[in-house]
């Protein structure tokens, strides 16, 4: 099957400091080396936004210098914490589109992969304008096969208060444009929200992936003012596609928990195998 990665929310910040007690190039380096090492065959990564935490210069250049470890190609997204003026001095290969918006069609072998800007101009909700609504409109209008929709921003409410009220504030414009070309869109992935979720929404299929230095809790029941977040270990997503399906898995990059074998499944299952396993230096749950 066709394969590539989804990275997302590296939230990366200049000097060596820490953002809320983590360090954000070093999962940055640990995920491009894990990358190379176990997935050398994807075809490309895609991240989805919020490469920076501030939008600086020494923070793109610290993504920038982390991100070419790649031995892949791979395609950069805005999120609410990207600065695109910023974001382009460092790289130089940045594709726009008539507008101005990083926003592009990538054709592969598995059907195009359309990749958005859903950035507001201001504050860390996401907007998508006219303008992107157009492009958007005559992208899809031109597609022969159908393909994978990336956004930062979900249009919809994921049920975190907080989370809802930065989410992609043009829903209800731009879901009548993927209504339109329903049969062009298998699946849309999303980041922003650091936290795994999956579900479907008027019919689309999506899947959320966690991002690699803070992540977002369970906070159904809080108020919209206070992002609630935690260290739960980072992620990245590999996505298997054909014709046929397109599976997403998680992928806990960084996870130290013992492994071993459960059974051999033609060998049969081994009672004494399981009960007297143990691992040195791991503690279970109290
Ligand atoms: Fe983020």
């Amino acid at each position: 099957m066709f394969k590539f990665i989804h990275l997302t929310d590296t939230h990366v910040i200049g000097g060596d400091d820490l953002l809320f007690g983590a360090n954000p190039r070093r999962r940055l380096e640990l995920a491009v080396e894990s990358i190379a090492t176990e997935h050398a065959d994807a075809a490309f990564v895609v991240i989805t936004g919020d490469l920076t935490h501030w939008g600086d210069q020494t923070a793109y250049n610290a993504f920038y210098d982390r991100i070419n470890g790649l031995p892949m190609p791979y395609y950069l997204m805005m999120g609410n914490h990207d600065d695109m003026g910023v974001m382009n001095q460092a790289f130089n290969k940045m594709e726009f589109d008539e507008y101005g918006y990083l926003q592009q069609k990538l054709e592969t072998p598995v059907g195009p992969f359309i990749l958005t800007d859903t950035k507001a101009p201001k504050g860390h909700h996401g907007e998508y304008c006219e303008k992107r609504l157009d492009w958007l409109n005559k992208t899809l209008s031109s597609l022969k096969l159908p393909g994978l929709l990336f956004m930062h921003h979900p249009p919809f409410d994921v049920g975190i208060a907080s989370l809802d009220r930065i989410r992609n504030r043009d829903g209800e414009k731009l879901l009548p444009v993927l209504e339109r070309h329903r049969d062009k869109i298998r699946h849309m992935l999303f980041g922003h929200v650091h936290r795994v979720i999956s579900g479907n929404w008027h019919g689309f299929s999506f899947s959320f992936m966690r991002g690699l230095n803070h992540q977002c809790r369970l906070d159904l029941d809080g108020d919209d003012r206070i992002i609630r977040g935690d260290l739960t270990e980072p992620a990245y997503g590999v996505v298997l596609v054909d014709d046929q399906q397109i599976i997403s898995h998680v992928h806990n990059f960084t996870n130290t928990s013992p492994k071993f074998d459960l059974h051999d499944l033609v060998g049969g299952d081994s009672r004494a195998h399981a009960l007297n396993m143990r691992h040195d230096d791991w503690q279970d749950i109290d």
